[in-house]
């Protein structure tokens, strides 16, 4: 059998996790530090990124190319070395199609999913380890399907999933893997003011959740924890959908 392994111990590995304050992104820190992992997070300000408990936690707005330039800097220089990139900051919300002149919230949205999961890749491409460097995107089940209430939020995470796909051929000769996570429902801030905005609550939404249920912050995490270890070299380009069976 071929070896899989990457010959380097869980416990010298850095993964660099986008939003890692609150949500999805807590739930990663959590999960890859108790996997061994040292963990690096970003969020909008320092006192949020704080928050984490990451091993090195930095200020960084994902939308701007300068500001993760030099975040990325700043993760080799307090951690030596960089293995995994989990681009999970997100930012979701109703936008009008309308023939104002306003354009600023369609921008942001694609600004913040897709621009910034390129920005990341882009900067931590160079540091991640041939053979075993890992990305991962956070994208949504509105990576797969449209709703029309949320325009940009479905192009951006549509551009993610294209992006996946590219990506893990440009990086296949060095071995290094790309591929994303879709999640439904899933129990984070995000999801409770969405249901704000649909004027729903959870109890009526799960109703059409093939599993009755949302999924947990610690679900996405553990399926992020398996595509960045080992078992999962072979697995790239690819998406996986973790929506308790709305899509299937
Ligand atoms: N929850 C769901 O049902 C659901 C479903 C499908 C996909 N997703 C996706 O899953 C990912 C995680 O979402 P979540 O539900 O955990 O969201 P959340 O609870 O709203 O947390 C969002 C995280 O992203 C950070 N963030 C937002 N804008 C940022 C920016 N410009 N630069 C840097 N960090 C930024 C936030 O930092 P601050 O604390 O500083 O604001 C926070 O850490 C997102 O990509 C989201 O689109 C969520």
């Amino acid at each position: 059998m071929a070896d899989i392994s990457s010959g380097i111990p869980v416990g010298s590995k850095v993964a660099l996790i986008t939003g890692g304050s609150r949500g999805m992104g807590l739930a990663m820190v959590k999960r890859f530090q108790k996997d061994g992992y040292r963990v690096a997070t970003c969020a909008t300000s320092l006192e949020n990124a704080q928050k984490s408990g990451a091993d090195f936690a930095f200020a960084c707005d994902v939308s701007k190319r300068d500001q993760v330039k030099a975040g990325i800097a700043a993760v080799i220089q307090a951690l030596g070395r960089l293995d995994v990139l989990v681009n999970n900051a997100g930012l979701a919300g109703t936008n009008q199609l309308d023939p104002s002149d306003d354009d600023s919230f369609w921008e942001q949205i694609i600004d913040v999913n897709l621009n910034g999961s390129y920005y990341m890749a882009k900067y931590a491409l160079p540091h991640l380890p041939d053979r075993s460097g890992r990305i991962i995107h956070i994208a949504s089940v509105l990576a797969l399907k449209g709703v029309p209430d949320q325009t940009a939020y479905c192009a951006a995470k549509h551009g993610v999933l294209g992006f996946t796909r590219a990506l893990a051929h440009f990086t296949a000769p060095r071995g290094i893997t790309v591929n994303v996570i879709c999640p439904g429902w899933t129990r984070t801030d995000m999801a409770f003011q969405r249901f704000g905005e649909l004027g729903m609550t959870e109890e009526s939404l799960k109703s059409g959740v093939p599993l009755g249920r949302f999924i947990e912050p610690e679900e996405i995490a553990a399926a992020v924890a398996y595509l960045a270890s080992d078992a999962a070299s072979g697995i790239t380009g690819q998406s996986l959908t973790i929506d308790g069976g709305v899509l299937a």
